[in-house]
């Protein structure tokens, strides 16, 4: 019989679909709504067919070897797959699957909403309401920088970085790109996006957001060097994972005020976020929500779960990581 294992409870959506096609009793979900243990995932994935992990979930050569010959699917509740050992998986014969277009725009709107609320003091002058501590309005009470008209800068011009790039030409922004891949010239013009490299990006943006993967090359992207190659003025938002930035640079630069502000959605270390930065007024600070709207996670749990369909059929997947094992 076949066997799913589902690390963490997910939108029905994805749920129904396997035990449509699978049969009720094919699909254990993990009955713990918080991260599953390593003990508990080990003991869980023995005689499995396909794991349906998250993104807090490692998923490791132990792990596949746990499961048994028999794995065929690691389909992963996320676009991003660095808790996925995909070498491994490879290895034995692993597809490993991600959920990617159906966050972009969610994943965009959070990472506009940061900066917004970055540029324009929101979530501290919130505090401050809040904490009855409003006597008057203020000529230079809670002054932020402007967004419309300056320079947004993606650093990463994929789905999500493209996603950002439409929505700044609504704000009358230039906006600047840099990645390890340029675009075609056709593309951007169509979405009106110019390539710098990345010392004239650090330095000519007034708005920086992060839409790389975290790979080797993208570790600490953004740390002490980069921070002093910004403007003063300007705001860093990162909602692609965390690593990409140096924390404990970051927390400095917008102690000193080296840069402006920070709108962060992801950590080095997370759910632990450095205590420099929970000091630090001028960043605006959310638990990892960028997909996190009731459509999205829904939708993504449907991929997911669309990914083991067809895989257990021997039909190709929609979304294979690593489709050289099909
Ligand atoms: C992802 O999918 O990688 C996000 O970080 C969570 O939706």
């Amino acid at each position: 019989m076949t066997k799913i294992f589902v690390t963490r409870p997910i939108p029905d959506r994805g749920i129904r679909l396997l035990t449509d096609t699978f049969g009720p009793d094919a699909v254990i979900v993990s009955p713990n709504d918080r991260p599953i243990t390593r003990d508990e995932l080990l003991q869980a994935v023995p005689g499995a067919d396909a794991l349906l992990p998250i993104l807090t979930d490692t998923v490791d050569a132990a792990v596949m070897d746990a499961a048994g010959p028999q794995l065929r699917v690691v389909a992963n509740y996320a676009v991003g797959f660095n808790n996925v050992d995909v070498a491994a998986a490879t290895a034995r014969g692993i597809l490993v699957t991600n959920t990617p277009g159906v966050l972009t725009e969610t994943t965009a709107d959070l990472a506009w909403s940061l900066l917004m609320a970055a540029a324009r003091k929101i979530s501290e002058s919130e505090r401050y309401l809040r904490a009855g501590r409003w006597t008057s309005w203020g000529p230079q009470l809670f002054l932020g920088v402007d967004i419309h008209g300056q320079t947004m800068g993606i650093y990463g011009i994929g789905r999500i970085g493209m996603a950002i790039a439409r929505r700044a030409k609504g704000f009358g922004m230039r906006v600047l790109y840099h990645d390890v891949n340029r675009l075609a010239p056709s593309s951007e013009l169509e979405l009106g996006v110019a390539y710098a490299d990345k010392p004239a990006f650090l330095a000519e943006s007034d708005f920086i957001s992060i839409h790389v993967p975290l790979l080797p090359e993208t570790r600490h992207a953004f740390g002490e060097p980069e921070f002093r190659a910004m403007k003063n003025s300007a705001v860093l938002v990162n909602t692609s994972r965390g690593p990409v930035v140096d924390e404990a640079a970051l927390a400095r630069a917008l102690k000193t005020r080296q840069i402006f502000a920070a709108g962060l959605d992801v950590y080095e270390d997370e759910p632990a976020v450095h205590p420099g930065l929970l000091e630090c007024e001028n960043a605006v600070l959310v638990p990892h929500i960028g997909s996190a709207t009731f459509e999205t996670r829904s939708k993504m749990a449907h991929m997911a779960a669309q990914n083991i369909v067809a895989r257990l059929k021997g039909q190709t997947p929609p979304n294979p990581v690593n489709p050289e094992v099909l």
